[in-house]
Parts: structure tokens; sequence; C-alpha cells
């Protein structure tokens, strides 16, 4: 009976073990907003989206060693957008326990990035990766949109000379997710469903196997009579 009660719990830990790493941010999808007429002024990048349509996207993405000019490693800069504004969205990096990796997640207002360049330098520093799909502008005008930085900083250490100067690219998948009801994200809905069903279900048939085991014996204890 043990076995089967402990059953819930074994299969939480072997899911958060194939999960390795994640790191997410949490955010309100803003007001909607022309933000197309502050993209030009980013126009020298093209950025990669996130919809909820495209809500999930594999990269390989660049990382380095801490420095003082850059603390937090290299940055890759990604347009989340068709939002709803008010919902609550979760934008999550998941990459493998083999590539020990600190991803830092933030999102920003378009406008805001737009109109202060000189705070945002980064975004003027186009990493090639962004290039392969370019956003396309269309003429619709009003969007609920943010600008997602990712900030990938190598955390790991190695007598190879090589690797410590040139950190490989890791391997991640970027999942933008929204909540149920805003309260719960709608891509584990599914793995919540099932780890409840097995913890019920588990519950009744551990009963149902422990009174096979001690079978009532009929001879219920008396009361005391003197
Ligand atoms: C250092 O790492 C690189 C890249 O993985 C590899 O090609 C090279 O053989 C390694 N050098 C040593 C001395 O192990």
């Amino acid at each position: 009976m043990k076995l089967v009660g402990c059953l819930p719990s074994l299969i939480a830990v072997l899911i958060t073990t194939v999960c390795a790493n994640t790191e997410k941010a949490i955010f309100l999808g803003p007001a909607a907003s022309s933000f197309k007429d502050s993209l030009p002024r980013l126009d020298h990048l093209k950025f990669q989206e996130l919809s909820p349509t495209t809500s999930s996207l594999t990269k390989s993405l660049p990382a380095a060693f801490p420095t003082d000019q850059q603390p937090y490693g290299l940055e890759t800069w990604y347009l989340l957008r068709d939002l709803k504004a008010g919902q609550r969205y979760e934008v999550r990096i998941c990459w493998a326990a083999i590539q020990p990796t600190t991803f830092c997640l933030d999102t920003f207002d378009i406008v805001e990035v737009a109109s202060h360049p000189a705070r945002y330098q980064s975004v003027g520093e186009d990493s090639g990766a962004q290039r392969e799909k370019a956003t396309e502008l269309s003429e619709t005008s009003q969007e609920s949109a943010l600008l997602l930085r990712v900030r990938a900083a190598a955390d790991f250490f190695t007598t190879n000379q090589t690797l410590m100067q040139h950190p490989p690219n890791v391997d991640v998948d970027i999942i933008l997710d929204p909540f149920v009801a805003n309260i719960f994200p709608a891509s584990l809905v599914w793995t919540a469903a099932y780890i409840t069903i097995l913890a019920v279900g588990s519950w009744y048939i551990s009963g149902f196997i422990w009174s096979r085991l001690n079978p009532p014996t009929g001879d219920t204890p008396k009361a005391h009579v003197d």
C-alpha cells in the first residue's frame, strides 16, 4: 500500500528530472498599442516572434561568461505578439542540465525600449540568430505586444581553455503559455490532471488492496461486559 501511495510523488520526482532546468517570467498582456510606430526605430533588428499560435521556439542560443560589461551574459531579443490585454502569461525557457547556464528572462514595453535605445544597447547587437525569420510588419493598427529579453550566462568551469573562452551555444526551448483563468499555465493542465487522477486513484486503490489484505473477520470487538 505504501508503494502505491508513493507513486504520485515518485512520478512527480521523475517529471521534474526530465524537465531539467527551467527559468520563467510571468507577465500580463499590456494594453494594445500601435507599437509599430516604434518598431522602425528598432528596425535594424529582425525579431523572431512568439505568439499564442507560435507558442514554442527551439533555438541554439549563444552564451558567454559574465564580464563587467555583460554581468548576465549574452542577450537575445524576441517579440511576443498577439497577446490579450490583461491576460496572464508565462514565458519559459528549458535547457538540458548537461549545459550549465544561468538564464534571465525579462519583458519590456516596446515603446519604452524604442525611446531609450541607449538603455538597451544590446537590442542593437544583432546576434545573427535573429535574422532567420524577419518580423512582417503588417498594417493592422493596434496590438498587445512586448519585447522579451533572454540573457544567457555560461555557468561551468573546465580546465579546457577553448571551452572557457568560447562557451558552446545552449539548446533551449522557449515557450509562451497563457494562464487558464489567469491562475494556471494552460500547457500544464494535463500534467496536473494526470497527477491528480493518479493521486486520487491510488488513494482508493490502496484502500481497496489494504481491505483485501486485512479482510474483516466478522468478530468485531464486543462491548466489554463485566
Ligand atoms: C577542448 O574542448 C574542445 C571543444 O569541445 C575540444 O575540441 C578539444 O579537444 C578540447 N581540448 C582538450 C585539451 O580536451
